[in-house]
């Protein structure tokens, strides 16, 4: 059996309320993590902040919008004078499925904001702790759009190509403070950023899987609560888990 030695440790997940994000929040919670949870939506994350803990002791749920620095740094603020964060999880983004004809400036800067400088800034932020106390796990969440080309990707393809070759550099620069830094790629979740694609077009894209089916939300958490535990001697590393879908 696996043994992640996560009980007591304190994780930050960010995009918390729903989906892929609200599954890490249940897997970390469930190897006896303190968890952050932060998202912009306010309500879902409450609501399953006091479903998982009631007493309010071991789920903090901060709302913040990460396109904004200053609610990015004061996450941080918070997060660490409740207890010292341990591991970071970088999971929310903007999806965006428009050309490179239809994209607005607005638009690709939205998408750069949370899906690459959140990651980038709330990193620097937890690992100064990290640093001192020589221990950190960091992940990020990629996707296979950032790793081969789609019709409709541009600006959210290229965040995440960017966020892992982000996860390599701060790898290199981390791993000497005991901090590792990797992704986790997957091709589609059944979250409700998929379940919103039409139904045809998510029947095509599943037939292009060789497993014949996309992945639960619980699979990659799983792959990420791996990565984090203490004893990995993995960093640098980008994990596809997309059912065959990119083979490399
Ligand atoms: N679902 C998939 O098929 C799939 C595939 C590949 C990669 N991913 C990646 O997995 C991660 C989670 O995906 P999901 O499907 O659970 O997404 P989702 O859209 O269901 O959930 C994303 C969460 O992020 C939050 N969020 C969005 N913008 C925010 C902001 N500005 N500030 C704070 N919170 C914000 C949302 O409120 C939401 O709770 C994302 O990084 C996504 O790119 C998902």
């Amino acid at each position: 059996m696996l043994d992640t030695r996560l009980t007591g440790r304190t994780v930050l997940i960010t995009g918390s309320a729903q989906g892929l994000g609200a599954a890490l929040v249940r897997a970390f919670h469930a190897e006896g993590a303190r968890i952050v949870a932060v998202d912009v939506d306010e309500a879902g994350n409450r609501a399953l902040a006091r479903e998982l803990d009631p007493q309010g002791e071991r789920v903090l749920p901060l709302r913040a919008d990460l396109r904004d620095l200053d609610a990015v740094a004061g996450v941080c603020r918070a997060a660490e004078a409740w207890s010292p964060v341990d591991v970071l999880v970088n999971n929310a983004a903007r999806p965006l499925a428009k050309s490179l004809w239809e994209t607005t400036p607005e638009e690709w800067d939205d998408v750069f904001a949370v899906n690459l400088r959140a990651a980038f800034f709330l990193t620097r932020a937890v690992a100064t702790g990290m640093r001192e106390r020589g221990f950190g796990r960091v992940v990020n969440m990629a996707s296979i759009a950032g790793q081969t080309a789609r019709p409709t990707g541009a600006a959210y393809g290229s965040s995440k190509a960017a966020l892992i070759a982000l996860t390599r550099v701060f790898a290199t620069e981390l791993a000497p403070h005991g901090i590792t830094v990797n992704a986790v790629s997957p091709a589609m979740v059944d979250t409700p950023m998929v379940r919103s694609i039409d139904a045809d077009a998510l029947a095509q894209l599943t037939a292009q899987v060789p497993l014949g089916r996309i992945a639960t939300p619980d699979e990659v958490a799983r792959l990420c609560l791996f990565l984090c535990s203490a004893d990995s001697f993995i960093t640098g590393a980008t994990y596809d888990i997309n059912g065959g879908a990119l083979m490399r």
